[in-house]
C-alpha cells in the first residue's frame, strides 16, 4: 500500500528534474589533487575520482594527506600497518582538508568517489541542492572558502 503511494511522487520527480546539471559532471570523473607529506619532504599524486583504487609506489611515511582540490572524506587510503586518519584542515589562507596519519606510516593505494564543487561555484541552483564542495561549504547557495575565527575577528 505504501508502495503504491510513493510511486506518483517517484514519477513526478523523474519529469519535474530532466537534466540535472551535476549528470554531466558524471560523465567525467572529476581528477582528485593531493600533496603526501612526509616531514620535509612528500610527493604528489593524481588520482581519478572512479571508486578505483591507484597504488601510489611510493614508500615515504606520510603523516599528513592534503585534499589539493578534493573533499578529502570521499577518498580511502590504504595501509599495511593499523592506522588512524584524523580530519583536520590546513593553516593555508585557503584552508584545505587534510588527513593526520598516524603513526606516520606508507600509504599504499588510494581511491576516491563522487564529485566537489570548486569555491565559489553555485551549491544550490533554482532552489535545488548541486552538490558537496571541494575545500569549503555552502553558504547563500556559493561554495565559500573555509576559514578560521582569526581571519573573522579581523
Ligand atoms: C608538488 O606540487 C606542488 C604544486 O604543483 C609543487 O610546488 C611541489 O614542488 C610538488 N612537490 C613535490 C615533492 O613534487
Amino acid at each position: 500500500m505504501k508502495f503504491l503511494l510513493l510511486l506518483p511522487a517517484l514519477l513526478g520527480l523523474a519529469v519535474s528534474h530532466p537534466a540535472a546539471p551535476e549528470l554531466d559532471r558524471r560523465a567525467d570523473p572529476q581528477i582528485a589533487h593531493f600533496y603526501f607529506q612526509a616531514a620535509a619532504t612528500g610527493y604528489n599524486l593524481t588520482v581519478p575520482a572512479d571508486g578505483n583504487w591507484y597504488p601510489t609506489n611510493n614508500g615515504l611515511n606520510i603523516n599528513i594527506i592534503t585534499a589539493l582540490d578534493f573533499t578529502v572524506n570521499q577518498c580511502e587510503f590504504a595501509t599495511h600497518q593499523q592506522v588512524a586518519f584524523n580530519y583536520q584542515l590546513s593553516g593555508d589562507s585557503f584552508p584545505k582538508e587534510q588527513f593526520a596519519v598516524g603513526p606516520p606510516q606508507p600509504i599504499d593505494s588510494v581511491r576516491c568517489h563522487g564529485y566537489c564543487l570548486g569555491i565559489y561555484e553555485d551549491c544550490v541552483k533554482n532552489g535545488q541542492y548541486v552538490g558537496t564542495c571541494c575545500n569549503g561549504f555552502c553558504a547563500a547557495n556559493k561554495c565559500r572558502p573555509y576559514v578560521y575565527p582569526q581571519d573573522i575577528s579581523e
